[in-house]
């Protein structure tokens, strides 16, 4: 009798423990769903078919790792919120006959927005400008102008010297990329005749004088936020019933 009682509180004790720790791994895929795209997580809301996401946005192509109506390809999800992701680089070189040869990107991120303190809008070369326009009207958006000069080059050095990072603003899911040379003087750095633009992981990029000139077709790493529904992570971690 007592050895049986012993048995049940065991088996009970056993249930508490594995419930505990399926709450504490948080989102995982729904039940009979693929947890994976080759090596990584897609975790709730996130699901590679249409039935195990919350909606169509959520639905990862396992082919190319990439969202609907977006652009980016994704590297990881995490169950906190940011989702991470490659953006390319945009350029505008000058050949030798003067004539200018550039490459500007429209991204567009779906629901996902760029997070303003985890990235910086970058500008690789010489008197180079790397903005953020509107898609729509061409306008700035915001502030995010990097100028640069080089009369005094440093590896690993991106204030201002052939590199300049700014800030990004907040609430960004679309818009273009674009690289220009600020001076009408072109060829005025006999060694520099291309300007690059980029968003990049605070962190994830060291500038090298090796780079100038050399930066196309590289992709970098952008954090991105992810919500369910129209509030941020934090609000609705607030409101306990609805928070998944
Ligand atoms: C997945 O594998 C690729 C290629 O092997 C690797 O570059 C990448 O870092 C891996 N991603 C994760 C999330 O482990
Ligand atoms: C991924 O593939 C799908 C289907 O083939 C396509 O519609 C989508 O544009 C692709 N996305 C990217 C970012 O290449
Ligand atoms: C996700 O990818 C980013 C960019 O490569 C990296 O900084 C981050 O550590 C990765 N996170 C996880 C959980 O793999
Ligand atoms: C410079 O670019 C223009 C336009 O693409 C091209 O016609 C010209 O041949 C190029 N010149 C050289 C020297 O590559
Ligand atoms: C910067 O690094 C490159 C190699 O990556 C080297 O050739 C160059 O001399 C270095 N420049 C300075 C100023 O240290
Ligand atoms: C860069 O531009 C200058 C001036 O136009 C020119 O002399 C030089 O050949 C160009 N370099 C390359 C690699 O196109
Ligand atoms: C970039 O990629 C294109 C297409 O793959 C290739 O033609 C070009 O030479 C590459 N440019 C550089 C500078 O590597
Ligand atoms: C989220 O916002 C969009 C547009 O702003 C609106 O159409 C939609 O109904 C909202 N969804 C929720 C769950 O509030």
């Amino acid at each position: 009798m007592l050895l049986q009682l012993n048995v049940i509180l065991i088996g009970i004790l056993i249930a508490i423990l594995s419930t505990t720790k399926a709450e504490s791994q948080v989102a995982q895929s729904l039940p009979g769903c693929p947890d994976k795209c080759g090596n990584i997580t897609i975790p709730y809301p996130f699901g590679t078919q249409k039935r195990c996401s919350l909606s169509e946005a959520y639905q990862v192509n396992c082919k190319n790792l990439s969202v609907p109506k977006a652009n980016f390809k994704i590297l990881n999800i995490t169950v906190d919120g940011l989702m991470y992701g490659l953006l390319p680089v945009a350029h505008q070189c000058y050949n030798s006959t003067g004539s200018i040869n550039q490459l500007q990107h429209n991204i567009k991120l779906s629901r996902f927005r760029i997070s303003s303190t985890l990235n910086l809008l970058t500008a690789v070369g010489c008197h180079a400008n790397a903005a953020l326009k509107d898609l729509k009207d061409g306008s700035y958006v915001s502030v995010c102008i990097s100028r640069t000069s080089c009369n005094g080059l440093e590896n690993g050095s991106c204030f201002g010297q052939g590199c300049m990072q700014v800030p990004l603003p907040f609430r960004l899911t679309k818009f273009r990329l674009h690289a220009q040379r600020v001076t009408t003087k072109v060829g005025s750095w006999s060694f520099n005749n291309c300007t690059y633009a980029f968003l990049v992981q605070k962190d994830q990029y060291t500038f090298h004088e090796t780079d100038l000139d050399k930066m196309h077709n590289r992709s970098f790493p952008v954090a991105l936020e992810w919500t369910v529904g129209n509030t941020s992570c934090k609000e609705a971690k607030k409101n306990k019933n609805s928070y998944i």
